[in-house]
This record gives C-alpha cells, structure tokens and sequence, in this order.
C-alpha cells in the first residue's frame, strides 16, 4: 500500500496546490457586478449587450432539421465547408475580396475564441501588440497569455476616432500586432474609408498583423458602409477578421463565429485552433450555412437597429443626458455632466439601485480607469424594454 497515501487519508485535509495565477489583474468584471446589482434591484438591463428578444424561428428550424438528419458528430476542423463557402461568399458579395473557404475562411466558438487563437497564432514572448482604449475587455487578458505586453493607444476622448499620430508613435520593433474594432464596443463609432487608409499607409513599411474585431459589421446606420479590411487589400494581406453569428443572428449564447485571413497566417491560426478546440458545433454550422441562402436577415439588419437606436434616442431627447453619436454597433454612449458628478461607476451603481437602469461606465474598458462621466447603454432589445428604460431615465 501506497503510505503517503494512507498517512494523508488519516491525519490530513486533501492538499490543493495554490497557483501562480497567470493572470493576476483579472478579477470579477464590472459586467457580472452590474448585472447581479441588475437582478438584485429588479432593474431594466441596458448594461448586458445581448439582445432580450429571440432569433428568427426559421433559424431555430435550420439547426434542429441538422440535429434531425444526424449531422451531430465531429465536423471538419477548420468548419462545415458548407458554412465556409457561404461566408466566403458573403465576404466578395459585400466587400469584394474573395477568400478561399478551403484555406482562408476558418469558423470558430464564437468571436472570442477567434481572437484568443489569432492572438496566440501571432504573439510570441516579449512581443508588442496595441490595442486602442477604450476596448473589449477580452482583448488584453489574451495578450498576456500569449507572454506579450498589451501597448495602449487612447482613441481620441469623446470623439472616438483613431488618432493616427499616436498610434505611429507607438510602434515600435517588437510591435507584432494592432487590434482594430470596428464598429466599435464601446463608443459605437465607426472608422471611415479614410481611417482605413491611413492605417495601410501606416503599416505598410512594417511586419505588424492587423487582428481586425469586426464583430458588429452588420450594424452601420445612416446609409454608411462597413469598411471592413476586406475591403482593402493592402490591409487584408495582413489581416485575421473576426466576426460572430451570435450579434448578426441574435443568437449570442451559441457562440460560433469565424475568421477570415491569407492562407499562410491561416496556417498558423489553425495550428492553434486544432489544439484548443478542434472543432465547432456541427449542428449550428450546418443550421447557418442553410440559413445564410438569404443575405436578407444580415441585409436587413441595419434598418432593424437603426430603428431601435432611433427610438432609443428620441427618448434619450427628453432626459439631461448629452446624447453621443452611435454610428454603429448596439450601443448608445451618454454623457451625464448635466446630471451627476460622480465617478462612471458610481453613477452606474446608483443608477441601477434607485432609478432601476442598469448601463455600464465607460471607464471598464480603459486600463486603470478614465473618468469621463460616459455610460453605455445597450438597445439590442424589445421596444417595450426601451421604452420602460427611458420612463424611468426621464426622471433623472
Ligand atoms: C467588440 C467585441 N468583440 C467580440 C465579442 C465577442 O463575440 P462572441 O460572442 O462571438 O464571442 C463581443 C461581444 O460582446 C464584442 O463586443
């Protein structure tokens, strides 16, 4: 008999070995506190950025017609080419860059999981990657992973656009990456044709990959155009695009989504995709790859939210909230100076308890917080909801 076995079953509590925590910084997000806070005081939640109403059924019936005709098993690891083919054809349709669904279209868990793998495809130890502040909170935690340092550049305060001289400033020899977001989580802003050349001017004396976060692609409003690094092809020679089923199809539980990149990164990306997930829920692909015949539901899909973001506003119109532009994404940026001179976050916390809102500071998503009295609200969701929202934000 084993005695070490014996002598810890007999006089000891069973030993956990503590941890070196890789990621020390990362503790419980302002999401999961707003939205308990949320919960807590029965409050509407425009803080959560999913929507609250369901997808259309005919995609339900998709995926469970999959599920029916048996395709439950493993699928090919780079995705169902069916899904792969549709997306490819998507991409030409739209920005006119054609990529090889066998060799450049790879589909994954979701977004995230597509920029955690290009991240560790790309990032080696020591290696620079800047990402523009404010910034989806995934984005940094992934660069420490890879053992690379995380360079923040701050979009210009209140505006939102790139300031390109800060960004050309930051670069550096060891910079191997630039995370672009576009529309944009949080400021809802939307970079123009012009931003997108400047940024291929900028790169192109260097060996920096663009990770391009274009989750909300389908969500630009006021007749403008998703310019989409696909679009150009200095940009998309060195470009991982990512996007997500679950924003376009209102299914962000499921958590599929793809990239998109030249075959030689695509090499690498899959290298890492195959040992981190293998492969993506055969059902769901089969289901999006039915669904995606008709470019409507994603044709559509600008008007359907300009609509909410519209009548979102329209109400905003009768609080003291400066209201700022939203170009794109499903997110509404107020300034509330007018109303409050407390920090975002208690501003936040106080609007959630007493007036029943819940929204999110816009200081969560910069590195050690930047005050500047800006919340996020989410209009991906029922008319009634909105419309209960701003009932009680009228009385601000
Ligand atoms: C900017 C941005 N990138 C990525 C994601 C994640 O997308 P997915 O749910 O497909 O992983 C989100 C979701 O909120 C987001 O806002």
């Amino acid at each position: 008999m084993n005695t070490a076995a014996t002598h810890t079953l007999a006089n000891e509590q069973p030993h956990t070995p503590a941890l070196t925590s890789r990621l020390p910084a990362v503790g419980t997000t302002i999401f999961t506190v707003m939205s308990a806070l949320a919960q807590e005081h029965g409050a509407v939640n425009l803080g959560q950025g999913f929507p609250d109403f369901d997808c259309d059924p005919k995609l339900i019936e998709a995926v469970g017609d999959a599920m029916r005709r048996g395709l439950n098993q493993y699928t090919p690891m780079t995705g169902v080419p069916a899904l792969r083919e549709a997306v490819a054809a998507k991409i030409a349709a739209l920005y006119g860059h054609r990529y090889d669904p066998a060799a450049e279209v790879t589909i994954t868990a979701g977004a995230t999981q597509a920029i955690l793998t290009a991240i560790l495809a790309v990032v080696h130890p020591g290696d620079e990657v800047i990402v523009l502040d404010p910034c989806y909170d995934s984005y940094e935690p992934n660069i420490i992973l890879a053992g690379g340092h995380a360079v923040h550049v701050p979009l210009t305060p209140r505006t939102f656009r790139p300031d390109f001289e800060a960004i050309a400033a930051a670069l550096s020899p060891r910079t191997r990456a630039i995370i672009v977001n576009t529309p944009h989580n949080p400021s809802a802003t939307v970079w123009t044709a012009d931003d997108m050349q400047r940024l291929a001017a900028l790169l192109r004396p260097t060996n920096v990959i663009v990770i391009a976060d274009e989750v909300y692609e389908h969500m630009v409003y006021d007749g403008a155009l998703h310019q989409s690094m696909a679009r150009f092809p200095e940009l998309a020679a060195r470009s991982f695009i990512v996007s997500s089923f679950g924003k376009t199809y209102h299914v962000t539980g499921w958590k599929v989504g793809y990239v998109t990149a030249p075959a030689s990164l695509m090499a690498e990306f899959r290298k890492v995709h195959q040992f981190n997930v293998f492969t993506v829920n055969t059902p769901v692909q089969h289901g999006f790859a039915a669904y995606m015949a008709d470019p409507r539901p994603y044709l559509e899909l600008p008007a359907f939210y300009q609509r909410k973001r519209d009548l979102f506003r329209a109400g905003l119109e009768r609080t003291r909230f400066d209201i700022l532009p939203s170009e794109g994404s499903y997110f509404q940026c107020v300034d509330y100076s007018a109303i409050s001179d407390e920090t975002e976050e208690a501003f936040c916390r106080r609007l959630t308890r007493d007036i029943g809102v819940a929204a999110i500071p816009l200081s969560a998503f910069y590195p050690g917080g930047f005050e500047q009295h800006i919340v996020r609200f989410c209009f991906a969701k029922k008319d009634d909801t909105l419309m209960l929202a701003l009932e009680r934000l009228a009385k601000l």
